[in-house]
């Protein structure tokens, strides 16, 4: 595995008890998505996760070792940890003095920092901005030069905190494709928090649902979004290709033998519907 949490309990010096007993298990590979609410917790267990904040309770692990024992370094090359709003991320003059902030940290020589920033902005397609001053980027290249910046410190893992939000529909189609093919080509784990379910049938290998800072349910999306009664406690929704199917199962008579969750699912599952209808009236 190369993200463990194991009991993780997290209490806000007010009280609030934002995590209560979080256990979770990423493979290398994965693309995971931690799928809650608002206020469920989502934040506060990335933070914990990435050592910003540490858990009362509990234990994180990385790669198989506890992040305790991590020096800030260390940690910092295998887990990248991109924020919700990019304007906390994102401090130097201009993008490229931005991306190259973390290998400079790590005292890399000067080509090879050159190396990395030119690398992390083509991988992420903004080369061209690379002396751009960072307030003139749109909100869509600010999240890429954020992501960027992570790229750049070669981390095994990114941890994406809601990385559509804010963004329009294709501005956030295109963070989506472009997570994908991080995870894909350069083979790196990824897990992003959301409230956006329909996101999660069309991305996820695995998906945790999080709510009142515990993991209700986990499993492939099709195992989770079968549980609909947990989905909906955990004031979430189906996704609505699985609504539809699930209107067409009990109004319609429509035979199905699993929910769709996405149109392409719904497709098949419609035309071989239809098709049976048509070869029982013929017989
Ligand atoms: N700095 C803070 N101090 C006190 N409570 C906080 C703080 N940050 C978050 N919380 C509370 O912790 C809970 C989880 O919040 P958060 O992790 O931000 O959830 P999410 O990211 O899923 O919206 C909420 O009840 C929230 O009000
Ligand atoms: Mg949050």
């Amino acid at each position: 595995m190369i993200l463990e949490a194991q009991q993780v309990h997290y209490t806000y010096s007010d009280g609030t008890n934002a995590l209560n007993g979080i256990d979770l298990a990423i493979p290398k590979g994965q693309f995971a998505i931690l799928l809650g609410p608002n206020g469920s917790g989502k934040t506060t267990l990335f933070k914990v996760i990435t050592g910003l904040l540490k858990p009362g309770r509990g234990a994180v692990l990385v790669d198989g070792r506890p992040i305790r024992e991590y020096s800030k370094e260390e940690l910092y090359r295998k887990v990248g940890f991109v924020f919700q709003d990019p304007n906390d991320q994102l401090f130097a003059p201009t993008v490229g003095e931005d991306v190259a902030f973390g290998p400079v940290n790590l005292k890399l020589d000067p080509a090879e920092v050159a190396r990395r920033v030119k690398a992390a902005l083509e991988m992420v397609g903004i080369p061209h901005l690379i002396n751009k001053p960072i307030h003139y980027l749109s909100f869509g290249q600010k999240k890429r030069a954020a992501i960027a910046g992570v790229l750049a410190m070669k981390p095994d893992i990114i941890i994406l905190d809601e990385p559509t939000a804010g963004l329009d529909p294709a501005g956030a189609r295109e963070i989506m494709r472009l997570l994908v093919k991080l995870n894909k080509e350069e083979r790196i784990t990824m897990f992003m928090a959301t409230h956006d379910v329909d996101l999660v049938p069309l991305y996820a290998d695995r998906v945790f649902i999080l709510f009142d800072g515990r993991i209700l349910l986990a499993g492939s999306p099709h195992e989770v979004f079968n549980q609909k009664e947990l989905v909906r406690n955990a004031h979430l929704r189906l996704p609505r290709v699985a609504h539809l199917g699930e209107i067409l199962f009990k109004k319609d008579n429509l035979v199905i033998d699993k929910l769709p969750l996405t149109i392409g699912e719904a497709r098949r599952m419609v035309i071989s519907a239809v098709k049976g209808e048509g070869e029982n009236y013929a017989r």
